[in-house]
């Protein structure tokens, strides 16, 4: 019961990632807020769903309004929720960059922007921001995508300043993980996926709940002194 008492919002909690961690974290003891676009595709008894999209910064504020008067305080936020539009530079819309980085750039701006200074006031916070191998090392067909998690981790190192500056126990890390068998690696050929299993030192791809042990370790106490840091959790690969 390492998170016992503790709320926890995470977004993109409905599959893949986001679910692994919530159900996790409920296990562990935490009250779950999973919000997402879409409905959950399971259930547990320690997480409740909220349907927003994290782009829309009104919808944020409100959800964050609710979530206080039900709940009184976050504990600890997972900024999960992501999207890949991928194209060659040359080939890629407006439409594509943008898309990705109001979702996975500035949707983590809008959750924190509301809850981080909460966290503050409260004197208690973990902040957790899923960056990505992409945001470290790059990717080609991924500018939008690798642009978005390279900014995740400046935000990350800002916030892990601002919002202790004056002394408050809140913390901001962020996950880069390596390839982990989710919805979101539908679109990539078998060959690709076999070849950035063999980038691995390990030999293989991640399963979600590698990544969900990771972000718990962040989120409880046993990460007291760990701040402004970036986990990456992708067996040993390099791009
Ligand atoms: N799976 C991987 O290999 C991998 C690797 C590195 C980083 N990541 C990152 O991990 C996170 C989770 O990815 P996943 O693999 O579980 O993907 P996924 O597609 O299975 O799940 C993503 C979830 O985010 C939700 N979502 C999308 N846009 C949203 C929005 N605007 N508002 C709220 N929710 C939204 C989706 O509905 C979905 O439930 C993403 O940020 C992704 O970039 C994944």
């Amino acid at each position: 019961m390492r998170l016992l008492g503790k709320v926890a919002v995470v977004t993109g909690g409905a599959k893949g990632l986001g679910q692994a961690m919530s159900e996790l974290f409920a296990d562990q003891g935490a009250k779950v807020i999973a919000v997402d676009m879409m409905p959950l595709t399971y259930e547990h008894k320690n997480v409740e769903f909220y349907q927003l999209n994290v782009a829309d910064s009104h919808a944020v504020n409100e959800f964050v309004e609710k979530a206080i008067a039900t709940h009184e305080r976050i504990d600890i936020l997972v900024n999960n929720a992501g999207i890949t539009r991928d194209a060659m530079t040359r080939k890629m819309t407006d439409e594509q960059f943008d898309l990705v980085i109001s979702v996975n750039l500035k949707g983590v701006f809008n959750m924190t922007r509301a809850i981080g200074p909460l966290m503050e006031t409260n004197n208690y916070g973990s902040i957790i921001n899923i960056s990505s191998v992409v945001g470290v090392y790059g990717n080609i067909g991924q500018a939008n995508y690798a642009a978005s998690k390279a900014g995740i981790i400046g935000l990350t190192k800002t916030w892990a300043k601002e919002f202790a500056r004056k002394g408050a126990n809140v913390r901001c890390n962020a996950i880069a993980p390596g390839y982990i068998m989710t919805d979101i690696l539908k679109t990539v050929p078998d060959e690709l996926l076999k070849r950035f299993a063999d980038l691995t030192m390990l030999k293989r791809l991640g399963e979600p709940h590698e990544i969900a042990y990771a972000t718990l370790y962040l989120a409880s106490e046993e990460s007291s002194y760990v701040t402004g840091h970036v986990l990456e959790v992708n067996g040993g690969m390099r791009l």
